[in-house]
C-alpha cells in the first residue's frame, strides 16, 4: 500500500477531503467512523468547506492539525506528502467545483494538489443540486474521473437543501465508510478497481403480489445479499443500478436505487436498466405466482365463514427472459441465485445444475438452505457454479465477501 511504505504508523492512512457544500457537516460522522475503527485520518478541507465546518472541529475530531492551503507548513512539503502517504483518499462531499478541478488536474489548494499526488484509491462522494449533477459539464467530468479509475459514487436521491428533491444528496456516512473500508480491506489498487468502466444491474429483495389493497403474497428475502453485491460493485468502480423489491435497508453508497413492489414491476425495471450493461445479477426472490385478479377493495370475511377461492397464475421468469433477450451475444454476463435443499432424488448441487441448464444463465450462486439457513442473516455460504468451469465453493463469510467472490467470477467471464 502506498502509505504504509512511507510512514512508521501502521494504521491505514486516510485523507478525508471536504469541499464546500452544506453536507460538509456529515463528513464529521464519516471522520468519527474512521478514527473509531483505527484509521489515521488527515482532514483536508477546502477554504469553502471551512465556511461550513471550522478548523477546530476537524482538528478535535481527527486529533491532528488541519490545513487547506499549499502555503501552510511549507517546510514539510505538505502538498506532496499528504497524498503520497495516503492509503485511501475520500472526498465527501465532493462539490461540482471540486469534480471539475479534479477532472482538469488543477492543484490550487491542498486538497486538489493531494488528489494529483495520491497513487492510492480515490473515492469521491458528490453532493450538489440535481441540476448541477445532471449538467453535461459535470457528466463529462464524472466520466473523465471514472475512466481514470477514480470511484465516483452516485449521489443518493432525496431531499436537498431547500425544498427540492432529486439525485444529489450525499450518501449516508455509514455507507460511504463501508465502501472505503471495503476498498482498504481489498488492498492492491489495480485489483480493487477492476469493475471500472463496467455497468451492472443487481436485483434485490422479494416481490409482493397483491390480492387486494392490503394483502399480498410475498417472501422473506431481506435484500441484504443484493445490496452487498451492489455496494461492492460500486466500491470496485462499476456504475451500478440496483432494482430493490421491498427492501428496508439503508441504500448502499454510490448506487442508483429503483424501488419496485411486484414481479411485473421488477421485470420492467430490470429490463430497462439492463440496456447495454455488462452484467445482470438476479439476487432478488421474485414471487413465482400472483393472484389472477387484484381486487380493488379489501376482501371481507364471509358470513358463512368460507375461505375465499384464490386463483393463481405463474409470473414471468425474468432471468430466462434476459437469456432470450441476450441471444448469441456474450454480454451481459447473467447470474442467478438459487436457494436449494437436497432430497431423496438429488443433492443440492444436482438440483442447482439442473436449474442452471433450465435457466440458461452463465453462473448460479447456490445456497444450501436445508440446514435451516435463515433469510436476513448477515453471513452466507455458497457454491458458485457455471456452465464453463469448475464449481467455486465460497467459505462462510459476510454477504460482502460472497459478493466479492461473485464479482471475481463475473470478471473472469468478461476476460475470456
Ligand atoms: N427468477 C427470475 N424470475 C422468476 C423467478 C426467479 O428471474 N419469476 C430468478 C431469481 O432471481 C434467481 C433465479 O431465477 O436468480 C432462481 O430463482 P428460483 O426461485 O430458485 O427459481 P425458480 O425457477 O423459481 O425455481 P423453483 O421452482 O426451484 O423455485
Amino acid at each position: 500500500m502506498p502509505g504504509s511504505q512511507t510512514s512508521a504508523d501502521s494504521r491505514p492512512h486516510v485523507v478525508l477531503g471536504v469541499s464546500g457544500g452544506i453536507a460538509a457537516y456529515k463528513a464529521c460522522e464519516l471522520l468519527r467512523r474512521f478514527t473509531e475503527s483505527g484509521h489515521d485520518v488527515t482532514v483536508v478541507p477546502t477554504e469553502a468547506a471551512l465556511r461550513f465546518v471550522g478548523t477546530a472541529t476537524w482538528e478535535a475530531l481527527s486529533g491532528k492539525p488541519v490545513a487547506s492551503s499549499v502555503f501552510d507548513d511549507v517546510l514539510s512539503v505538505r502538498h506532496v506528502r499528504v497524498g503520497q502517504q495516503a492509503d485511501l483518499v475520500v472526498v465527501a462531499p465532493a462539490t461540482a467545483d471540486l469534480l471539475a478541478k479534479a477532472a482538469n488536474g488543477q492543484a490550487g489548494d491542498l486538497l486538489t494538489a493531494t488528489l494529483l499526488t495520491a497513487r492510492c484509491p480515490v473515492v469521491l462522494a458528490p453532493a450538489m443540486h440535481t441540476e448541477m449533477w445532471e449538467h453535461p459539464a459535470t457528466r463529462t467530468n464524472v466520466e473523465t474521473l471514472r475512466s481514470r479509475g477514480v470511484v465516483v459514487l452516485e449521489p443518493a436521491n432525496g431531499r436537498l437543501t431547500g425544498a427540492d428533491t432529486g439525485p444529489g444528496r450525499l450518501p449516508e456516512p455509514a455507507e460511504i465508510f463501508a465502501c472505503c473500508a471495503d476498498i482498504l480491506h481489498r488492498g492492491d489498487a489495480a485489483a480493487t478497481l477492476d469493475l471500472t468502466g463496467r455497468r451492472v444491474v443487481v436485483s434485490a429483495g422479494g416481490t409482493r403480489e397483491h390480492l387486494d389493497p392490503v394483502r399480498y403474497l410475498g417472501n422473506s428475502s431481506s435484500g441484504k445479499q443484493g445490496y452487498a453485491l451492489a455496494a461492492t460493485a460500486a466500491a470496485r468502480g462499476a456504475e451500478v443500478t440496483v432494482v430493490a423489491a421491498n427492501v428496508d435497508l439503508p441504500e448502499p453508497a454510490g448506487v442508483k436505487v429503483v424501488h419496485v413492489i411486484s414481479t411485473r414491476d421488477l421485470a420492467s425495471a430490470v429490463q430497462e436498466a439492463a440496456h447495454e450493461v455488462d452484467a445482470v445479477v438476479m439476487a432478488a426472490a421474485p414471487a413465482d405466482f400472483r393472484p389472477e385478479e387484484r381486487r380493488a377493495h379489501k376482501i371481507k370475511k364471509r358470513s358463512d365463514r368460507a375461505a375465499p377461492e384464490l386463483s393463481l397464475v405463474e409470473t414471468e421468469d425474468l432471468l430466462a427472459g434476459l437469456v432470450t433477450l441476450r441471444g448469441a451475444s456474450s454480454l451481459p454476463v447473467l447470474v442467478g441465485f438459487a436457494a436449494e435443499t437436497g432430497d431423496a432424488e438429488a443433492s443440492v448441487l444436482d438440483h442447482a445444475r439442473a436449474k442452471l441448464r433450465r435457466k440458461g444463465c452463465d453462473l448460479l450462486v447456490v445456497n444450501d438452505v436445508g440446514g435451516g439457513a435463515v433469510f436476513g442473516d448477515d453471513d452466507n455460504q455458497v457454491v458458485i457454479i457455471g456452465t464453463d468451469a469448475a464449481d467455486v465453493p465460497v467459505p462462510p463469510g459476510s454477504k460482502r465477501d460472497v459478493a466479492h467472490a461473485v464479482w471475481d467470477q463475473v470478471v473472469l467471464r468478461w476476460g475470456s
